[in-house]
């Protein structure tokens, strides 16, 4: 018997990110925006844990026990006292260390598709508890939609979405390392007094109305001029997707997938063509948010 999980990518339509705080981590007002590019985790009891990968990044994706999803197995097994054995297998199409929170989408697709698996009856908050112990994006990728992250991102409220939002992702050759960005950032603003990280009132009010082009005035990521130092390209892509016709753009995350907001699927694919076009990235994904979080398939 196996059970397989449906988990989808996220974008940050805010990222405000405030100082370095003394664990090394940095306190955020992160509102997250699930999207309809997904991995499918699939589990499966065998002698031992072991994970595999397909996909056409899937030679990127680390099969050992730092695979989120492999952690996020053994966490569960732990907490219910069994053995994690388990086949993992990640039917891969979230770009890998892209800043779309793949990784973070297989730990609470394996965790959610093992729970089912084992019927070992924890409650909701349980798991979420679990995700927030793998990974600051993990509990998104469990409750989908859209929320908004406090703490270094992993305390969730969700929001209210008034609308289907239109996306193309412009993929990079190469990931970014999520820590290095985040060095980057501190190293930007040393000397600096950053300020607290707050959401912005006119933003969740665009997503709330549903209104893209009041949300496109209103995207933000503090990571952006850090993933820009790291790597200066991106602004290339930025540029080509902005003047072929989307509303906004912004590096989703910590990069180095660059994200435009579109008024609608017609102008989804005229900006893909372009971003392709323009040879400024390795490829471009049209996909709608907000969509649910990980479901069992
Ligand atoms: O929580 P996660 O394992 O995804 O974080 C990866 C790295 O990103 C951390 O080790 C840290 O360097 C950085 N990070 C941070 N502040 C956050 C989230 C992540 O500095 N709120």
């Amino acid at each position: 018997m196996s059970v397989t999980v449906r988990v989808p990518a996220k974008v940050n339509v805010q990222l405000a990110v405030g100082g370095a705080r003394p664990d090394g981590f940095h306190d955020l007002a992160n509102v997250f925006l699930a999207v309809g590019l997904y991995d499918e985790v699939t589990v499966t009891p065998a002698d031992s844990l072991r994970v595999t990968c397909e996909g056409p990044d899937a030679s990127q994706v680390p099969l050992d026990r730092t695979n989120l999803a492999a952690r996020a197995v053994e966490k569960l097994a732990a907490r219910y006292g069994r053995r994690a054995d388990v086949h993992i297998h990640i039917a891969k199409d979230i770009p890998v260390a892209g800043g779309m929170a793949g990784g973070s989408a297989d730990g609470a697709g394996a965790l959610l598709a093992c729970d089912a698996l084992w019927g070992t009856g924890a409650s909701r908050d349980e798991l979420l508890d679990i995700c927030a112990e793998l990974g600051s994006d993990v509990p998104f990728g469990l409750v989908g939609g859209a929320a908004l992250g406090t703490g270094r991102g992993e305390k969730l409220r969700v929001l209210e979405v008034g609308g289907t939002f239109h996306w193309v992702f412009a993929v990079a050759d190469g990931g970014l390392s999520t820590p290095a960005v985040y060095g980057e950032f501190d190293r930007l603003h040393a000397g600096v007094d950053v300020p607290e990280p707050v959401a912005s009132g006119v933003l969740l009010g665009a997503l709330a109305a549903g209104d893209s082009a009041g949300l496109a005035g209103a995207l933000s990521n503090d990571l952006q001029a850090a993933a820009l130092s790291l790597r200066p390209s991106l602004a290339s892509t930025l540029a080509a997707g902005g003047s072929a016709g989307a509303l906004g753009a912004l590096v989703s995350g910590s990069g180095p997938t660059t994200a435009f907001l579109v008024p609608d699927e017609a102008v989804a694919g005229e900006v893909a063509d372009a971003l392709v076009a323009s040879g400024t990235c390795r490829a471009a994904r049209v996909a709608v948010g907000p969509v649910p979080g990980a479901v069992v398939v």
